[in-house]
C-alpha cells in the first residue's frame, strides 16, 4: 500500500479514482490541474501519480510527467487517456511514464498497474538500502575497514554510541583508537555537544587535577581566574581520556569518584558540581596487567571497561590494506596537488605482506612519503621504503643450495623470512608455549621474546612471566 496522487480536471473522475484506490488500501490525495499536482508532489512524498493526459491549463498530463522527471521528483507516473493513439503512448513511455491506461478502464486494471508500480518502488528502495548497508560496512565516520574484525567494531559502535556507559578502547599504537572515540561521539546522541580530548600522558601530574576538574581563582599560585576544567567543558558531550594508563594513582581515585558520583569538585572549591559527561578512555597498554601489578586501580579499570572496543593490529586484518591505501592516496594527492593513479600491483602486494608494527599510522606515513616521492604516473615498489616482510606468507626456509638468481637477492629479506619461518615452526611444535619454543631453538626465553617482537609476531594476550635467565 502506498501514497497515490490523482490529478484530473474532472471532479467525477477524481472522486471515482480516489474511492477505488482508498478501497484498495492506498493513501490518496487529489489535484485538479497539472500545476496543482506538481505543487503537491513537491510538498509530499508520493509513490505513484495517476494523471489524466488531457487537461486544460499550462500543464497537461505529459507536461506534468516532464516536470516530474526534470525536477527529479521520486515518483512513478501513470497516464490516463481517452484516446490512446500510438503516438501519445509512445511519447509517454519515452518520457519515462511507468504505464498508461485507456478510458474506460476497469477498477481491477488500475489496481493492477498501481500494484506493479508500487512493487517497482519497493524493489528500488530495498536495493538502495542494501547498497547503503554494504557501503556502511566499509566506512563509519572517518573509520575505514572491510575486514570482519572492523565490521565487528562498527557494529559495536553502532550499538553503544548513544548510551552513557563508559567505553575503553584498546589496541596497539596507530590502530585508530582516537578515530573510534570520535566516531562514538559524532555518531551518537551527544554529537551536538563538545568532544573534549585530553592526553593523560602529556600533562604533568600536578596540573592534571585542575585540568580535569577545574579550579577556583586563587586556589593555588598561578590560579588567576576560575577555570571550568575539561569535565565541565565536555558537559552534555564526550570526554576522551587518551593514554589513560599514564594517569597517576592519586588521580585515578579522583577520576573514579567523578565517574561514580557524576560530580566534580574544582580545586579550591567547597562544593561539587554535577556533570553529564560520557567518558571514553583509550590505552595501548595492557591495563589488566597493570592492574595485576597494582599500577592501575582495579575499581577504576572496571568502571572504565564496562564496554571494551578492541582494535586489532593491521597485520591481523590485511584485507583492509588496499582500502586504506586508496583512501590515503586520494588524500595525499589532493593535499600535495599531485596527480597519481594509485599503486602498482607489486607495491600493493608488498604492503599487503608487511606487518606494520606502527599499524594504520605507519601505512599512512608510507603513502604520504610515496606520494611525495613518486615521479608518476603511478606509485611503484621503488617509491616505498624498505619493508621487511614477514614470513607468514612468504615461503619459510629459503633454500641456500638453490642456484643464485641472475637478478640477485634481497639478503636481509631472505634471512628475515627464514628466521620467521623457523621461529613459527618452533612455536607450532611447542604448542605455542614460548619457553618450550626457546628451548627447541637453543636460545634463551628473553632472546626469543626479542626476536618475536622484531619479527612482528603478536604478543600473546596473557603474557608469560619474565624468565630470569
Ligand atoms: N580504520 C581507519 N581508517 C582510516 N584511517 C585510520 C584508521 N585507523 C587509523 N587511521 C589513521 O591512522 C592514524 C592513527 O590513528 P589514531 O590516532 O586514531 O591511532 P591511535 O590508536 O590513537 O594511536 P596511538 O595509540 O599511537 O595514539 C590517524 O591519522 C588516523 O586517521
Ligand atoms: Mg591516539
Amino acid at each position: 500500500m502506498g501514497r497515490v496522487l490523482v490529478v484530473d480536471d474532472e471532479q467525477s473522475m477524481r472522486e471515482f479514482l480516489a474511492i477505488c484506490l482508498r478501497r484498495a488500501g492506498h493513501q490518496v490525495s487529489v489535484a485538479d490541474s497539472g500545476a496543482a499536482g506538481v505543487a503537491q508532489l513537491e510538498a509530499n512524498p508520493t509513490d505513484v501519480v495517476v494523471t489524466d493526459l488531457r487537461m486544460p491549463g499550462d500543464l497537461d498530463g505529459l507536461g506534468l510527467l516532464e516536470q516530474v522527471k526534470q525536477r527529479r521528483i521520486d515518483t512513478e507516473v501513470i497516464l490516463v487517456t481517452a484516446f490512446a493513439t500510438a503516438d501519445t503512448a509512445i511519447a509517454a513511455m519515452k518520457q519515462g511514464a511507468y504505464d498508461y491506461l485507456t478510458k474506460p478502464f476497469k477498477v481491477d486494471e488500475i489496481n493492477a498497474v498501481i500494484g506493479r508500480a508500487m512493487e517497482k518502488r519497493r524493489l528500488i528502495a530495498e536495493n538502495l538500502a542494501l547498497k547503503d548497508q554494504v557501503a556502511g560496512r566499509v566506512r563509519l565516520a572517518q573509520l575505514l575497514g572491510r575486514s570482519r574484525a572492523m565490521q565487528k567494531v562498527f557494529e559495536l559502535i553502532g550499538k553503544i554510541h548513544s548510551t552513557r556507559t563508559s567505553v575503553l578502547i584498546t589496541g596497539e599504537s596507530g590502530t585508530g583508537k582516537e578515530l573510534v572515540a570520535r566516531a562514538l561521539h559524532t555518531e551518537g546522541s551527544r554529537s551536538a555537544a563538545a568532544f573534549v580530548a585530553v592526553n593523560c600522558g602529556a600533562i604533568p601530574d600536578e596540573l592534571m587535577e585542575s585540568e580535569l576538574f577545574g579550579h577556583m581563582k586563587g586556589s593555588f599560585t598561578g590560579a588567576h581566574a576560575d577555570k571550568p576544567g575539561l569535565f565541565r567543558q565536555a558537559q552534555g558531550g564526550t570526554l576522551f581520556l587518551d593514554e589513560i594508563g599514564e594517569l597517576s594513582l592519586g588521580l585515578q581515585v579522583k577520576l573514579l569518584r567523578a565517574l561514580q558520583e557524576r560530580k566534580v569538585k574544582p580545586v579550591g572549591a567547597s562544593t561539587e558540581t554535577e556533570v553529564d559527561v560520557r567518558v571514553v578512555a583509550a590505552t595501548n597498554r595492557d591495563l589488566e596487567a597493570e592492574v595485576a601489578r597494582s599500577a592501575f586501580r582495579q575499581d577504576l579499570y572496571y568502571r572504565l571497561n564496562v564496554i571494551e572496543v578492541r582494535l586489532p593490529p593491521l597485520r591481523q586484518r590485511r584485507e583492509d590494506v588496499p582500502l586504506l591505501v586508496e583512501h590515503f592516496v586520494r588524500r595525499f594527492t589532493a593535499d600535495q596537488g599531485k596527480e597519481l593513479r594509485g599503486l602498482e600491483p607489486a607495491a600493493i602486494k608488498r604492503l599487503e605482506e608487511y606487518d606494520f608494527p606502527g599499524n594504520v599510522r605507519e601505512l599512512e606515513n608510507i603513502i604520504e612519503r610515496a606520494v611525495a616521492l613518486a615521479p608518476g604516473p603511478t606509485i611503484g615498489l621503488d617509491d616505498l621504503p624498505v619493508l621487511r616482510t614477514s614470513g607468514a606468507r612468504a615461503q619459510p626456509g629459503a633454500d641456500a643450495s638453490a642456484p643464485f638468481p641472475d637478478d640477485g637477492v634481497d639478503l636481509d629479506r631472505l634471512v628475515y623470512d627464514y628466521e620467521r619461518g623457523i621461529v613459527q615452526k618452533a612455536l607450532d611444535r611447542a604448542g605455542g608455549v614460548r619457553k618450550r619454543a626457546a628451548a627447541l631453538l637453543g636460545i634463551s626465553f628473553r632472546s626469543l621474546r626479542y626476536r618475536l617482537d622484531k619479527l612482528g609476531f603478536d604478543r600473546p594476550p596473557d603474557a608469560e612471566p619474565d624468565d630470569p635467565d
